[in-house]
């Protein structure tokens, strides 16, 4: 049995107490993922953005705001796990400056400085010491050869192809390449479906 870590759904990064930059991800993905992982046997620990979805039962969640709070509760919990699986959609950039108090029109406009925000996935893999790490490239363009550069920048030992059709959305495209640039397989149908399929690729290729 193996300790799994999956990171699941968007983040938010507030510009004032009420409004906030964040993406339509849902956590479909991340939710068909520790069905996958519980249902053969695995303990799974999820660390959520808000989404209107449940996990299922049987599965330790952790619900986090920000990209930074996301990365604060990962790397505790992947320090007790075998693997991570990245399902999240973190905010890359969040504004340089959260303003007190809602901020007010003036009639000329508002100009954002936003500053990047670290990259879970690449911060718990820089410190894996023999654990694996699977990643998910979401790209409109050039799928293949960004998702193999996100793999080596990232130091996945596998990467989901994926496409922005599949973001709220109960069906999905994927496929899985291996660092040497090879695939293990495409597969087109239900998220549960998908997330089974991935299941059997970690398993195949990484859990031991
Ligand atoms: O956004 P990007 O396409 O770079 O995401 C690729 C992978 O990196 C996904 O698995 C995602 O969960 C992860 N990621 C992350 N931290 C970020 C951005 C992305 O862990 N700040």
């Amino acid at each position: 049995m193996a300790k799994v870590l999956i990171t699941s759904g968007p983040t938010r990064e507030y510009l004032d107490p009420v409004r906030y930059l964040s993406n339509a991800s849902s956590g479909r993905m991340g939710k068909a993922l520790a069905e996958a992982f519980l249902t053969a046997g695995h303990e799974v620990g999820v660390i959520s953005g808000p989404v209107e979805i449940t996990y299922p039962r049987g599965c330790r969640v952790q619900y986090v705001t920000t990209t930074e709070e996301m990365l604060a509760a990962a790397i505790e919990l992947f320090a007790e796990c075998d693997g991570v699986i990245g399902a999240a959609a973190p905010c890359d950039f969040r504004p340089a400056i959260v303003a007190n108090d809602k901020i007010a029109k003036t009639g000329e406009g508002l100009c954002l400085r936003l500053v990047e925000t670290p990259d879970i996935l690449a911060a718990l893999a820089a410190d894996k010491r023999g654990r694996w790490v699977v990643g998910f490239a979401l790209e409109t363009r050039d799928g293949p050869a960004r998702a193999l550069r996100k793999m080596q920048r990232k130091q996945c030992d596998l990467i989901i192809l994926n496409h922005p059709a599949a973001i709220r959305s109960d069906e999905t495209e994927i496929t899985a390449f291996t660092p040497d640039g090879g695939t293990l397989g495409t597969f087109i149908g239900s998220k549960k479906d998908a997330a089974h399929r991935i299941y059997c690729w970690v398993e195949e290729k990484l859990l031991r």
